[in-house]
């Protein structure tokens, strides 16, 4: 079987880097739990010599990435922090990357907490204000732009098209964590970014049962940097990892049309309801970038976050209260779930540093990962939660 080259989402995820195993002919590609490879003379052998160099049912997943976000390289990680990590040791010391204020908590750890110290220079500006990008670019050189879209927990858009150009314009790479999205609504590189990014843990999993991450990506050099990277420092996905979420992608297109059309009817129940005071969701028309989200997005996604006229109290007693929505981080999957990320996801966005960096998560937000359940009873679930908060 080849790897369908039409434009076909629903098809491609289905079909993408999954052939026939040549040894049986199973059409599922198998889980090769093996961490050597057979060698028939010294340095001879069937393209793989030990499991962290490659594994054949990790090359299966990272064409499939590849693919699904139309870039011409695939590589999975461990996790989607190992996969940011191994994009940021492109960046030598001394360098500066000039980053959203509003990214996914461990992100920003990441940054801020353990890349600092190696000398990289992180730099944190509104990059849904495009004009601000475009100034920070012009004060300082910058090696990479690091950008989220929608961004985590907030839901705010970037302008990809328009920074990725500027960007260019000043030599700098764009790296984009599409992980909200997934490439089902978005695809940055057709938009002019360098890298994209994913914890393939959330959507492209689907079903809460494994971590991993990825890069796809364009640029020859840059991946074959990238491939050295992976082997030497080792954030490898096992097989059994890469299996589940080659599993996972299969449904990624039908998922995020549930997801999608769930996620629309919470957003435009909470925004109706009078115990809520504001809802971020970019299929709603009060979003500010309502009009960017039709642009850019096939869909504005199943990711909601609202909050009350109570605060953090009411926000507190609605994530205690709900049933069928989860008490629990991680999002993307298809079961329902409910956060607070100020205490939980975010929690490490806090502090002197984070606040200079221009975050601010609101103590009283909820964010809800809307599931594929029937919305009518996800709506029920909200609508008991909320009563008399
Ligand atoms: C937007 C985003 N990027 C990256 C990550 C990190 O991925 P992982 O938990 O797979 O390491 C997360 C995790 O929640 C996330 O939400």
């Amino acid at each position: 079987m080849t790897t369908p080259t039409n434009d076909h989402f629903d098809t491609l995820a289905v079909h993408a880097g999954v052939h026939a195993d040549p040894a049986t002919g199973a059409i599922m590609t198998p889980i090769y739990q093996t961490s050597t490879f057979v060698q028939t003379d010294i340095n001879e052998h069937k393209g793989y010599d030990y499991a962290r160099a490659g594994n054949p049912t990790r090359t299966a997943l990272e064409e499939a990435l590849a693919a699904l976000e139309g870039g011409r390289f695939g590589l999975s990680f461990a996790s989607g922090m190992a996969a940011i990590d191994t994009v940021l040791r492109l960046v030598r010391p001394g360098e500066r990357v000039l980053c959203g204020n509003d990214l996914y908590g461990g992100t920003f750890r990441l940054f801020d907490k353990v890349l600092a110290d190696y000398g990289i220079v992180f730099d944190y500006v509104d990059t849904t204000d495009t004009a601000a990008v475009r100034e920070a670019l012009a004060a300082a050189p910058a090696r990479l732009v690091w950008l989220e879209t929608p961004t985590n927990p907030t839901l705010r858009l970037t302008d990809i098209a328009a920074v990725s150009s500027a960007a260019r314009a000043a030599g700098a790479w764009v790296a984009v964590d599409n992980t909200f999205a997934s490439p089902a609504l978005q695809r940055p590189l057709a938009l002019g970014a360098d890298f994209v990014l994913h914890s393939t843990t959330k959507y492209l999993g689907g079903h809460s049962d494994v971590v991993g991450g990825a890069v796809v990506l364009n640029d020859e050099a840059a991946y074959e940097r990238l491939k050295f990277l992976q082997k030497a420092v080792g954030a490898v996905s096992g097989p059994m990892d890469c299996f589940l979420t080659l599993r996972g992608i299969k449904t990624l297109g039908i998922r995020m049309r549930a997801h999608c059309d769930n996620g629309l009817a919470v957003a435009q129940f909470l925004e109706d309801h009078p115990a809520v005071e504001r809802v971020f969701y970019p299929g709603l028309e009060s979003h500010p970038q309502y009009e960017l989200a039709r642009r850019q997005m096939a869909g504005p996604g199943g990711m909601v976050s609202f909050t009350l006229h109570g605060g953090e109290a009411a926000a507190r007693a609605v994530a205690r209260r709900t049933r069928l929505f989860t008490l629990a981080e991680s999002l993307g999957g298809v079961e329902s779930l409910i956060e607070l990320p100020s205490a939980m996801t975010h929690a490490s966005v806090a502090g002197p540093e984070a606040l200079a960096a221009g975050f601010a998560v609101d103590a009283g937000l909820v964010r809800l990962s809307v599931g594929i359940e029937h919305p009518d009873d996800l709506i029920a679930d909200l609508q008991q939660a909320l009563a008399g908060v």
